[in-house]
């Protein structure tokens, strides 16, 4: 990998750091308190990743002797603060939703604060990351305007199920387009926008980030099934009733326990059922056919760069799609 362009990535993201604590400050200490809870317990920062990479795109190993102008850097810094804050903002949202009790290895929020305060501590930090955008231009405010829409239409299609008649599978995928997709999209975008890509570039950098992003989290509801992810509830979706990929699978199955067992995580399990469906799924075949899928899409993200400018960044998001694979391996 290039060392200019792990160093500057690198260096974005310490700024990052920084700037995210800075924008969880508020007048009153319990909401700086609140709002650094999550904000600063740690998470993948894997959308902030993606802008500061994406941001390089084109750029051959250029900066290595001059390094990035102040102006540039900074550009690039806010947007990874907007993805990030807007991400943290839809997790304070979604534990209240999802009853969580665990986030980035702490206490969820809602579980710590109680439901009103982790809402209105979700909108404080959405609004913080609108006062960031308005400073990237009306170009990114249109764009972070969109994607909430999405992330918001993407968790009420969750929260209400497929409609009647609609294919599950079909509804699942939309929903994961729209709740997750649709900010991985953006946050490459947001790079992209910086690094003054052209029109059919960003057109392709858009559809990998869309595609990567769906990836992410087919592998991340596996993994809810699959492992005890330290630091969140497994098996999160199953107590909910909410069908991700394996599950969905099994409605193609022949044998009619497996429909039988479609039909009882969607009717909902009661708590104490929840550890037994875990154990029946993490040893079902359903789970090698879901893992083939996502590296599958994950092939398709990585076509989609060949579209993009032949440089040091290009071959780190090529990387991405590997590290996508093998979370699900
Ligand atoms: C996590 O999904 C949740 C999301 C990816 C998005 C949720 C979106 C909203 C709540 C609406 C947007 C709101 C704001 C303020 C921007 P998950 O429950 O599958 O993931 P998890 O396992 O990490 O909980
Ligand atoms: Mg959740």
């Amino acid at each position: 990998m290039s060392v200019a362009v792990t160093m500057l990535v690198a260096q974005t993201l310490d700024e990052v750091e920084r700037c995210l604590a800075e924008a969880a400050r508020a007048p009153a200490p319990f909401l700086t308190e609140a709002a650094g809870h999550v904000t600063l317990a740690g998470g993948k920062r894997f959308r902030p990743a993606l802008v500061a990479l994406t941001a390089l795109l084109g750029d051959g190993d250029g900066f290595a002797g001059t390094g990035l102008s102040p102006e540039r850097q900074r550009r690039i810094v806010d947007a990874c603060v907007v993805v990030e804050l807007t991400h943290v903002a839809s997790l304070y949202h979604d534990d209240v939703m999802d009853e969580a009790t665990m986030r980035r290895g702490v206490a969820s929020a809602n579980a710590r604060y109680g439901n009103t305060v982790a809402i209105l501590v979700g909108d404080f930090l959405f609004a913080q990351a609108s006062a960031v955008v308005a400073r990237l231009g009306t170009e990114f405010v249109a764009l972070q305007a969109s994607t909430f829409a999405r992330l918001v239409q993407g968790q009420i299609a969750e929260t209400r199920g497929p409609e009647s008649g609609e294919d599950p599978l079909s509804h699942y995928r939309q929903v994961v387009a729209d709740k997750t997709a649709s900010l991985i999209r953006t946050s490459a975008l947001f790079g992209g926008m910086i690094a003054g890509l052209s029109q059919p570039q960003l057109t392709a950098l858009g559809r990998f980030g869309e595609q990567i992003g769906v990836v992410f989290q087919l592998a991340d509801d596996l993994i809810d099934i699959t492992s005890d992810v330290a630091g969140k509830d497994a098996g999160t979706d199953l107590r909910e009733g909410l069908p991700t990929l394996p599950v969905l699978l099994l409605r193609d199955s022949d044998d009619p326990a497996d429909l039988e067992l479609y039909a009882r995580v969607v009717r909902g399990l009661s708590p104490d059922e929840v550890p037994g469906v875990l154990t029946q799924l993490r040893t079902h075949p359903v789970i090698d056919t879901a893992r083939a899928q996502i590296k599958a899409l994950a092939e398709t993200a990585r076509a989609k760069l060949e579209a993009l400018p032949d440089c040091p960044a290009r071959t780190e998001l090529h990387r991405l799609c590997d590290e996508a694979a093998t979370r699900v391996s």
